[in-house]
């Protein structure tokens, strides 16, 4: 092994995901794109390239059970997700006030609408890089969206499932119709949001393309860390629990098969922008 090789080995890794949170994204990455593919084989069911994906899946039938079960494993990991965070509060002590205010937030602070216009600035080339943190604004963003995302998207596509259960509760039976349209344009959105702007910001964005395998593995050069987020390099620096985030490069074998599999999802999601675009233009012409 030469010397460079070597020092590549022996790079120190920070730990920015525990695994069960990649597990989680793991859930979101195979659930979402199952949903989006067979949501858009029911609304499209009129074109021809989508009865040939249905009848290549088994027929609508099967279709429908897919598009089901994905939307199952939705509710799931959103579940075991809120678990996992009264599960950090109560088992291992935690105070509640770490989820909702300092350094290490998700929520919303003052400093990310600071941050978003040195970020403008930036763009336009009239400011330095902002000092981003542990979460930057877009991050915060994307997480809270699987929140709205599972209440409206989630919401309606219960009345649809169940559309006895929702009109015995008393409400009017117009009100399937208005979910129809609410989760069908919602999903739409969603879909077009997440393999546009979530994929360019995470990993086609130049200092990261093609893609950014730290949802995979977990760990990101402690290099790359301390350029891309100097204010979580800083708290990381000063922390007493510094080697919990301490780690080393991923095997080589484990960062290959991350990158297969995010370079298949990444397609599929492109593919099924096409697919709206050319659907839409089909549909409207
Ligand atoms: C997470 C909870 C979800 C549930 C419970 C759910 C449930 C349903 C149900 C029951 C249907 C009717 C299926 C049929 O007629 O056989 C449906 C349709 C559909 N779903 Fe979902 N779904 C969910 C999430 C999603 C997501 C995340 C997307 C897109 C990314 C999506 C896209 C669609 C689309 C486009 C349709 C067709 C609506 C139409 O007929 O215009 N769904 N969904």
């Amino acid at each position: 092994m030469n010397n460079k090789a070597k020092k590549k080995k022996d790079e120190v890794y920070y730990m920015r995901f525990d695994p069960f949170t990649r597990f989680l994204h793991l859930l979101i990455i195979i659930s979402f794109l199952s949903l989006a593919i067979t949501g858009m084989i029911i609304k499209f069911s009129g074109i021809g390239m989508f009865q040939t994906l249905s009848k290549m899946l088994g027929g609508y039938e099967v279709t429908g059970f897919v598009h089901r079960f994905a939307a199952f494993i939705t509710f799931a990991y959103f579940a075991m997700h809120i678990g996992y965070l009264l599960f950090k509060k109560f088992k291992q002590n935690r105070p509640a006030k770490n989820l909702f205010v300092g350094e290490r937030t998700l929520m919303f602070r003052k400093v990310d609408i600071i941050e978003f216009g040195q970020t403008i600035k930036w763009f336009l080339g009239i400011g330095p890089r902002p000092n981003y943190g542990r979460w930057t604004y877009w991050e915060k963003f994307d997480y809270f969206a699987v929140f709205w995302g599972v209440a409206i998207i989630g919401g309606s596509g219960l009345m649809l499932w169940f559309p006895e259960f929702f009109t015995g509760l008393g409400i009017p039976g117009k009100f399937i119709n208005v979910a129809t349209i609410i989760h069908s344009d919602e999903a739409l959105l969603a879909t077009g949001f997440i393999f546009t702007i979530h994929f360019y910001n995470t990993h086609f964005r130049p200092d990261k393309f093609p893609m950014d395998t730290v949802i995979f593995t977990g760990k990101m050069p402690m290099e790359e860390l301390k350029n891309e987020r100097p204010r979580e390099y800083k708290l990381y620096m000063n922390s007493p629990y510094k080697d919990n985030y301490t780690t080393s490069k991923p095997p080589v074998w484990f960062e290959r098969a991350a990158r297969i599999f995010g370079f298949c999802a990444l397609i599929s999601g492109i593919m099924i922008v096409i697919m709206i675009i050319y659907s839409m233009t089909f549909l409207y012409q």
